[in-house]
């Protein structure tokens, strides 16, 4: 397929004025938390004293499930914080999966070394198989991520882990309200990071949340985090959320669930159903094992097999203005320069702890090849950010579905 290096991310700009008044719906119960934060006087948890901040995390932790919850500036920061704390630094090794980039970012953070895990070509989470074949004896953490509202097969993932004594991550930032065998995503590992970020299914603007049912480990992060003026005894980064911030969370945090139930599980299945006829775009496999939460709508492209052309597919698609996106990155992360061309380790050349992929000792590249099937799935996904999808868009948007189906089929 073409090797185009474009992201078209873009190209699909939203229209935030109807996202303001009939999705997201910020209002009354925001102004009111916020009013509160105000009249308090205090708009920092730095010491332990936000009351704001910790009444979302309580009732954050209440929601996924889990024993403690940490509120951060955003999803990122929580993964850089989590390889920190696993013990990953130069010289180890962090698995994560290749369709999105973030895990892979945070172990460059600490000079720990991506590898990276195929994925399954029917639900693009993290094949466990693939994960075994790329562990180590260097492999210090793991970071699954539970794409687009969907778990990974994160029982197994957990096993393995706790089997091999790896420190596991789940990122989380697709997945509040999403579970594996009735078990929140986020309480499998030993730490599991959410996104509040304006495009996720709850959003404070910017934010995050790490959780975790491990007492020693929460203990740990939370001195470290709330030191004053002292170092901290491990890495450790004042990535907190402000009270302001903790006052909109936990205002949405009450309305997540409505949100999800009645818009983006339901503009998701409006999607599915318009393409449940249709042998060449297959749907997006969600195992038994898995509860979905809507967040974006994917399929792939498997048209060649029936004669069909692809770029014909993306004319018409564009001719229709449907607003599909084709394969989101388009190439796992390994093919992107930062990764590939050893941008983070490039700045000190002679340093002895300089990647060990790229000296001699190490048979590991970032080579075409090295997840096929991820190179292969990532050419034919076709998406759909449901954020800001009502549901008499999505409506349109299937009918032009089935009509550019009809057109393909003539
Ligand atoms: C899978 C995944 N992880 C982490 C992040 C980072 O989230 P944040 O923007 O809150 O830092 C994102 C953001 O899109 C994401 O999609």
């Amino acid at each position: 397929m073409d090797k185009e290096k474009t992201s078209d991310a873009k190209q699909h700009l939203i229209d935030y004025s109807f996202a303001a008044e009939e999705l997201r719906k910020y209002g009354e119960v925001e102004l009111k938390y916020l009013s509160e934060v105000i009249k308090s006087g205090i708009l920092s948890n730095c010491l332990g004293d936000g009351k704001m901040s910790q009444r979302f995390e309580s009732a954050f932790a209440k929601k996924v499930g889990a024993k403690n919850a940490m509120a951060k500036n955003n999803a990122m920061s929580g993964l850089v914080e989590a390889v920190s704390v696993s013990g990953a630094g130069p010289g180890f090794e962090v698995i994560c999966d290749p369709i999105v980039h973030f895990g892979g970012l945070a172990a460059v953070f600490f000079n720990a070394v991506p590898r990276f895990a195929d994925v399954k070509r029917d639900t693009y989470n993290m094949d466990p198989d693939s994960l075994l074949a790329n562990i180590t004896p260097l492999t210090k953490a793991v970071i699954v991520t539970h794409l687009w509202g969907q778990s990974a097969e994160i029982d197994t993932i957990a096993e393995i882990c706790r089997d091999k004594g790896i420190f596991l991550i789940e990122d989380c930032a697709h997945t509040i309200g999403a579970a594996w065998k009735d078990r929140h995503v986020g309480n499998f590992g030993d730490l599991g990071v959410f996104s509040f970020q304006e495009f996720k299914q709850l959003s404070t603007g910017d934010g995050g949340m790490t959780v975790t049912n491990n007492e020693e480990l929460f203990d740990r992060m939370r001195n470290a985090w709330w030191f004053s003026g002292e170092s901290p005894k491990f890495l450790y980064l004042n990535y907190r959320m402000t009270e302001v911030t903790a006052a909109v969370g936990l205002a949405q945090l009450e309305k997540v669930d409505n949100i999800v139930n009645n818009t983006y599980n339901k503009t998701l299945e409006i999607l599915n159903n318009a393409i449940k006829d249709c042998d060449w775009l297959k749907a997006r496999n969600v195992p038994k094992e898995a509860h979905m939460s809507g967040y974006w709508w994917s399929c792939t492209w498997e048209g060649e097999q029936h004669n069909l052309y692809y770029e014909k597919f993306k004319q018409l698609e564009k001719e229709m203005n449907i607003g599909l996106r084709f394969g989101f990155n388009l190439y796992p992360a390994y093919e992107f320069p930062f990764f590939r061309e050893s941008t983070a380790y490039r700045t000190q050349p002679d340093c002895p702890v300089r990647c060990p992929f790229y000296t001699s000792k190490s048979n590991y590249r970032y080579t075409w090849g090295l997840t096929p099937v991820t190179e292969d799935l990532m050419q034919r996904l076709i998406t759909v950010n449901l954020i800001f999808l009502s549901i008499p868009e999505a409506e349109k948007m299937a009918d032009r579905i089935r009509g550019i189906i009809k057109k393909m089929e003539i």
